[in-house]
């Protein structure tokens, strides 16, 4: 053997006969060795020098010689099989040093003696960089799931939030004026059935008079007949009937009304179906004006009776927010529209008002839920962020142009989607500030 080069190895060498006494050591295993066991090593028997190691050491010697193959022992398995010192690249820091070992059959070929030589390799770096990237990855782990938790719980606040802003703004305006109406619907419409009845009895009374008179003082029904005729008492029979129809009708009419706006904001949730863009927009129109009266108000759909596939709820929802947004901005008098095209590929919904419009610092900010410029208690700062989110489900566009002083564009862009359409895939909203207002 050449030793001076095997010296030089960064491998632990020590050659054992199979006596198992230690034959050779290099200087690598040499140095590394407790200092009282570096003198006297060579020569002995393995027991003696590494005793409490033998029976393994032994174990796997005895295979190598016997089967004549190489035995691996990986530091995983059995990291400090020889009690050595290893010193910290980095840090200097001294710890055990991690080892691989392998032994391998060597046969010397002057005496054809058989030896067993056993290699160690220092991986103490390896083992604790492996140890650290085990521990990260169990870490990362950890923290994926975590997230995922998280995340499942925004979903969850998330969808609440949408529910209690469509309860906070649609649910609660509709059933606010339904209450509104409601309330004088319900004794204007007792009011018209006790008056019928009155206007009956007094009809009938004034039957009864002239009847009386014509048998018992017939020189005066003269006088009664003109009075009647100067206060119009034939008209009034001839006309109460209608009159009385004709608001009870009204009446009717205003039930419808109420109705319509309940089942406006009283969508199912998730449900998709077709909708009538026309009759919507116009019931819109009609519950927010109710509510907003500064305003005017201008609804605009081509082709009239064009039918749009949508997430009903979440699609009104939208529409409404936008509305509530555009009817809010006219602080005095102005014009509030909403113009629904059918395009190539979809529909386009433009919403403009010549409101108060929107800051340029606030424009980025606006689609942040909780963004809201309102006095406190006067928005959530939702409305955009929902309707944001309603738009995305349906895979669309949602672009605002703003003037701050003049006014607003809201552009929704639609794509047609079809029944069996994969309603999950998402295009993104975006603000584009526009100098055309
Ligand atoms: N058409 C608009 N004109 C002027 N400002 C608008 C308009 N639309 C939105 N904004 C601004 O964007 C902000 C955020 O709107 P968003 O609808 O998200 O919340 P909000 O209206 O403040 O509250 P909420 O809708 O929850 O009642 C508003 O406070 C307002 O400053
Ligand atoms: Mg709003």
């Amino acid at each position: 053997m050449n030793e001076p080069l095997l010296d030089k190895l960064p491998v632990g060498i020590c050659l054992v006969n199979e006596s198992y006494e230690i034959v050779y050591l290099n200087a690598f295993f040499l140095d590394r060795m407790p200092s009282d066991l570096r003198e006297v090593a060579l020569g002995k028997p393995l027991a003696d020098v590494f005793p409490e190691q033998i029976k393994f050491l032994k174990r796997r010697i005895k295979s190598v010689f016997v089967l004549k193959h190489p035995s691996f022992s990986y530091w995983e398995q059995r990291p400090h099989i020889f009690p050595f010192k290893s010193s910290r690249p980095i840090t200097g820091e001294e710890t055990q040093m991690v080892q691989n070992m392998e032994i391998v059959p060597h046969k010397d070929s002057e005496t054809q003696q058989q030896y067993a030589c056993i290699l160690i390799q220092d991986v103490t770096a390896q083992a604790s960089y492996f140890k650290a990237q085990t521990q990260l990855a169990e870490q990362l782990k950890e923290e994926h799931e975590a997230q995922r938790k998280l995340i499942r719980k925004l979903d969850r606040a998330q969808s609440q939030l949408i529910q209690a802003e469509k309860m906070a703004s649609t649910g609660q305006l509709a059933a606010g004026i339904a209450h509104e109406i409601n309330n004088p619907m319900g004794f204007v419409t007792a009011n018209l059935n006790t008056l019928e009845q009155y206007a009956q009895n007094l009809l009938e009374t004034c039957e009864a008079t002239k009847k009386l008179f014509a048998s018992h003082a017939p020189e005066r029904l003269e006088d009664l007949e003109a009075l009647f005729e100067a206060t119009h008492v034939e008209l009034i029979e001839e006309d109460m009937g209608a009159l009385l129809q004709e608001s009870k009708d009204g009446l009717d009419r205003v039930s419808e009304i109420v109705s319509t706006l309940r089942s406006f904001a009283e969508e199912p949730q998730h449900a998709w179906s077709y909708l009538n863009l026309q009759e919507t927009a116009s019931q819109l129109v009609q519950l927010i004006s109710t509510q907003f009266k500064k305003p005017k108000y201008k609804v605009s759909c081509q082709p009239e009776q064009l039918k749009w596939y949508c997430e009903t709820a979440s699609f009104k929802q939208a529409l409404t927010n936008l509305m509530m947004n555009a009817a809010q901005s006219i602080e005095d008098s102005g014009l509030v529209m909403l113009d629904i095209k059918q395009t190539q590929s979809g529909v386009a919904i433009k919403i403009v008002d010549t409101g108060c419009g929107i800051k340029e610092t606030n424009l980025k900010r606006v689609f942040e839920p909780f963004f809201t410029t309102r006095p406190e208690g006067k928005g959530q700062g939702l409305g955009l962020s929902v309707a944001y989110s309603a738009i995305e489900k349906h895979k669309g566009k949602l672009v605002i142009n703003s003037r701050e002083g003049k006014g607003t564009v809201i552009e929704v862009r639609l794509p047609r989607l079809q029944e069996d359409d994969d309603t999950t895939a998402n295009e993104s909203a975006s603000t584009a500030p526009s100098e055309s207002l």
